[in-house]
């Protein structure tokens, strides 16, 4: 899901790394970050005293995001004459170095202090800039910040959406320092600590307790024992910091990411659309039962922001409503197998995710062993192009979705088409599951849909290529033509015809005569 990066970004990381090379000795910078090699690296150490460095490989998605991140910081702390510097080390380049280095984690960053290379500090996964200060700040402590009465409560809960409130007896004690240590961490929330009776009062707590602040509000709270380690505070601050369903935009993006959750259930919508408040609902209401478990997202699908992410998941805005698991430890998706979106079969579906049982979304089925044979042609992904764009023949392909009844109601048709076209070679009638293979064409209708690739014999050119006819059905014995410049050719037209006895006929470039007809 890392796409936001843009490709001149690792031209430009190249481009100074040249540059790097020439010149061995000196240190060079690119946009304020020091460019890091094996030969300059124990100098750079010496020089400055604290320095953080990033150990990031050019071409790989994650790692972009955060150079263009790191490179924020480090121009905000030369800025601020910060004492602190920043480094880069391109591990795919700097080989040797990141394994005397012992680099295992890409990308990561390290603090190296006093030139010694032996024991940096290993830096939490810190996703923005704003995350890099606020953990170089909170380092050099206090981590937070010190509420001592009801006006400065009120100050500091308005900072953010979401606030950390500590509430300890004695700000000294160890289980105080737990929370400190949690603060260090977790360096893209605000943290505040208070020991004033009032605000215990306010929201009427007696104990030492960790309280999440939402929009003002007391939301979630978490008691402090003496058995409380970092661990579980960051795994509580983790779980609870995210709302029931987050909303996928610049500033959530990244907490979606780093979330303690790797269930992610993602609702692609359409949120002008009729309809959306009630799937909404049954979406929320299915992520109460799921808290902790899968971490429930929602893309509106009218915001063009969100073009990337769609991309990424290959969802066309003309599918939508779409439902989506990602389990992002191995990126494997699934595809809620209904259109429908009631709570039950939303909780039922997560569940039989959860146990293991439910059937991937795969780039393709395998090839079905009589996939030829029959006079319906079956496609999958692995063989869709070869057949769909041979110039040789006219294929006409049926893309379905096998829980739908109107997808199924067209099978029948289908078998009647494709025998009609039974002893015609120059004629392919095919069908594609497509809920469970992803081909890459543009399909502008729901499921079911229809194709046709024509041949194009001599006046095949690359430009051609993507020459389709599109045909939309609304029900059985409606057939509608969608306009097409190439339908108003008479060459290349879809005729259709016989309302009870539905019969769908093309007329292609000679395959069929109109006489025929
Ligand atoms: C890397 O690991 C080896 C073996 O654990 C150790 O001897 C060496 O000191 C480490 N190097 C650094 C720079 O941490
Ligand atoms: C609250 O505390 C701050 C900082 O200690 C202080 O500046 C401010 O005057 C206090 N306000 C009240 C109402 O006591
Ligand atoms: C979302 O729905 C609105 C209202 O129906 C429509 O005008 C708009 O084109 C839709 N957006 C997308 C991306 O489909
Ligand atoms: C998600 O992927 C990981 C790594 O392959 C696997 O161990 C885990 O069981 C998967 N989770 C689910 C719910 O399938
Ligand atoms: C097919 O759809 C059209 C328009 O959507 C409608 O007018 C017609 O009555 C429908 N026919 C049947 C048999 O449902």
């Amino acid at each position: 899901m890392k796409v936001y990066i843009t490709l001149c970004l690792s031209v430009c990381v190249y481009l100074c790394e040249a540059l790097a090379e020439s010149d061995p000795d000196a240190i060079l910078e690119d946009k304020d970050v020091l460019v890091l090699t094996k030969s300059n690296f124990e100098w750079a150490l010496k020089q400055h005293n604290q320095l953080l460095v990033h150990f990031y490989a050019p071409l790989s998605g994650q790692s972009l995001g955060s150079i263009l991140e790191f490179r924020e910081a480090a121009g905000a702390l030369k800025e601020a004459e910060s004492d602190v510097r920043l480094g880069g080390v391109n591990v795919k380049k700097e080989k040797d170095l990141a394994a005397s280095l012992n680099v295992t984690t890409i990308p990561s960053l390290r603090l190296y202090l006093s030139g010694n290379k032996n024991n940096p500090v290993h830096c939490p996964d810190l996703k923005s800039s704003a995350a890099i200060l606020t953990w170089l700040k909170r380092r050099k402590g206090p981590s937070a910040d010190i509420i001592s009465n009801l006006t400065q409560l009120v100050k500091f809960t308005e900072e953010e959406d979401l606030v950390v409130l500590g509430l300890f007896k004695d700000l000294e004690e160890d289980i105080a320092k737990v929370f400190y240590e949690t603060a260090a961490d977790i360096a893209d929330l605000p943290f505040g600590v208070t020991g004033n009776d009032e605000i215990f009062s306010k929201y009427e707590i007696s104990g030492d307790t960790v309280l999440l602040i939402r929009k003002s509000k007391p939301d979630k709270q978490f008691e402090m024992g003496s058995s409380t380690v970092k661990t579980d505070l960051v795994q509580f601050i983790r779980l609870y910091e995210m709302e029931l369903v987050t909303e996928y935009n610049g500033e959530t993006a990244s907490k979606i990411l780093n979330s303690v959750v790797l269930n992610h259930f993602l609702l692609f919508i359409n949120k002008t659309e009729e309809g959306f408040e009630e799937i909404y609902l049954a979406f929320k209401t299915t992520a109460e039962k799921l808290r902790g478990k899968v971490l429930f997202v929602m893309i509106d699908v009218s915001e063009p922001r969100n073009g990337r992410v769609m991309e990424y998941f290959r969802v066309r805005s003309e599918e939508v409503p779409q439902i989506r698991m990602v389990n992002l430890s191995n990126h494997v998706q699934y595809q809620l197998p209904s259109d429908r979106f009631d709570t039950q079969t939303l909780l039922e579906f997560c569940l039989k995710y959860l146990d293991g049982k439910a059937k991937p979304k795969l780039q393709s089925e395998s090839i079905p062993e009589n996939w030829d044979t029959q006079p319906v042609k079956e496609l999958v992904g692995m063989n869709f192009e070869i057949v769909a764009f041979n110039h040789n023949k006219n294929v006409i392909v049926l893309f379905y979705a096998p829980w739908s009844s109107e997808s199924r109601a067209l099978f029948p048709l289908w078998e009647e088409l494709a025998e009609h076209f039974r002893e015609n070679e120059d004629v392919v009638v095919a069908k594609i599951d497509v809920t469970a293979n992803d081909v890459n064409i543009h399909l502008r209708e729901k499921y079911p849909s229809i194709k046709l690739f024509p041949a194009v014999y001599s006046e095949r050119v690359s430009g051609l290529l993507q020459l389709t006819v599109y045909v939309a059905l609304h029900n059985i014995s409606d057939l509608i033509l969608i306009g097409n410049p190439y339908l108003r050719q008479p060459r290349y037209c879809v005729i259709v015809f016989g309302l009870k006895k539905v019969m769908l006929l093309l007329y292609c470039l000679g395959v069929q005569s109109m006489s025929t007809l």
